[in-house]
């Protein structure tokens, strides 16, 4: 079965088509980093005006680099929530158009599943139904959550940031730093050859007595960057000149530190209270090379098996959305109703 995804959920335009899930024919997308650079982050109406003009040459680029035609592909899946709203309003018409006009079926896809579902992405990939129950970290640009996947379209949210997604805690120290946008990839290169130890900054939610816990997640699970912002901050402002060379080394070297320390620690607490087969590591972050490696010493620390994602498939892409979409079919879940964008989805409303 081909299914022809489209992802547009915030700066990525995508298309890619999926042969059986997994046999990844295409994988186009167009990143408007250099769009949204000068502004220090993603501005939505550029973004979606940017989805408008280039979407259509996306598809078709999808479809020629994949040998295919629109008649040849048998379903189209298109991701609907959660997102920028006007963003994901452009690939949700555009799938629906073209399913509507092919008389092929249209299979909704939740962007967060999409990332969870990329670890699944490459040939000699475990059947997940082989890992379940399996816990997930999902760190892309916008979320950071610890997810309990029991089966595939079966999660349930264990812990989430209560305030900045990991992703997000990067891109800000690399504006604070004026290293540029996006701030992961900087930071990590920037770090190279930095001490990690050479600053201590906060791992998040670290005062068990501190405040009144108001989240209905475990508060051990939850994380926080916003207090590791600040820190980063006040430090700056402490020094009367501008980082460089092994200073600012350092200092990106303890950021990363911290960041990857403050996920890996709840991952490890999870592990520990859970009966899960796996663990997982999905999203724009998931590229980070400290982060990797700290996983890689849990699980071998543990026993337990991890999966990461593939580094193709870590940032926002339209072959993971083909791929749950497979998926969906296969196991009788795709829903009938192409329903309507959801901005605000969360992954336990899958129905
Ligand atoms: O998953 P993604 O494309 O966005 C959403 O779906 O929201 O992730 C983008 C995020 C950005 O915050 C970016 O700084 C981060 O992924 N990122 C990294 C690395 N590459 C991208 N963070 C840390 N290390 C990297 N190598």
């Amino acid at each position: 079965m081909k299914i022809l995804g489209i992802e547009t959920s915030c700066d990525e335009t995508a298309a890619a088509v999926v042969e059986n899930g997994r046999n990844v024919l295409s994988n186009a997308i167009y990143s408007q980093i250099a769009k949204h650079r000068p502004y220090g982050g993603v501005v939505p109406e550029i973004a979606s005006r940017n989805h408008v003009a280039m979407l259509p040459g996306i598809i078709d680029e999808a479809l020629e680099a994949a040998g295919e035609t629109y008649e040849s592909i048998d379903a189209f899946a298109v991701t609907y929530g959660p997102g920028l709203a006007s963003s994901l309003l452009i690939g949700f018409s555009a799938a629906k158009t073209l399913a509507q006009r092919l008389g092929k079926p249209l299979i909704r896809v939740n962007h967060h599943e999409g990332h969870l579902h990329s670890i699944f992405m490459k040939d000699d990939a475990p059947a997940p139904e082989t890992v379940f129950p399996m816990l997930g970290l999902l760190v892309s640009g916008g979320d950071t959550s610890l997810v309990m996947m029991h089966e595939t379209g079966r999660y349930e949210l264990l812990g989430s940031t209560i305030d900045d997604a990991a992703g997000e805690a990067l891109d800000k120290a690399a504006a604070v730093l004026n290293l540029g946008y996006p701030g992961g990839p900087i930071i990590q290169k920037t770090a190279e050859g930095g001490n990690p130890a050479a600053i201590r900054f906060p791992r998040g939610l670290d005062q068990p007595d501190r405040g009144k816990w108001i989240y209905k997640y475990d508060r051990n699970l939850c994380f926080s960057f916003s207090g590791l912002k600040t820190s980063l901050l006040t430090h700056v402002k402490k020094l009367d000149h501008v980082p460089e060379g092994d200073e600012l080394r350092d200092i990106c070297a303890s950021y990363q530190e911290a960041v990857c320390d403050a996920l890996t620690i709840r991952v490890e607490r999870g592990l520990k209270k859970l009966p899960v087969k796996s663990f997982a590591c999905a999203g724009g972050v998931s590229m980070n090379k400290i982060l990797r490696e700290k996983l890689e010493i849990l699980s071998e620390t543990s026993g337990i098996p991890l999966l990461l994602c593939p580094p193709a498939y870590c940032t926002d892409n339209a072959a993971m959305i083909a791929g749950v979409a497979y998926e969906k079919v296969r196991l009788g879940l795709a829903g009938a109703e192409p329903g309507d964008v959801n901005p605000n989805l969360k992954l336990a409303d899958w129905e």
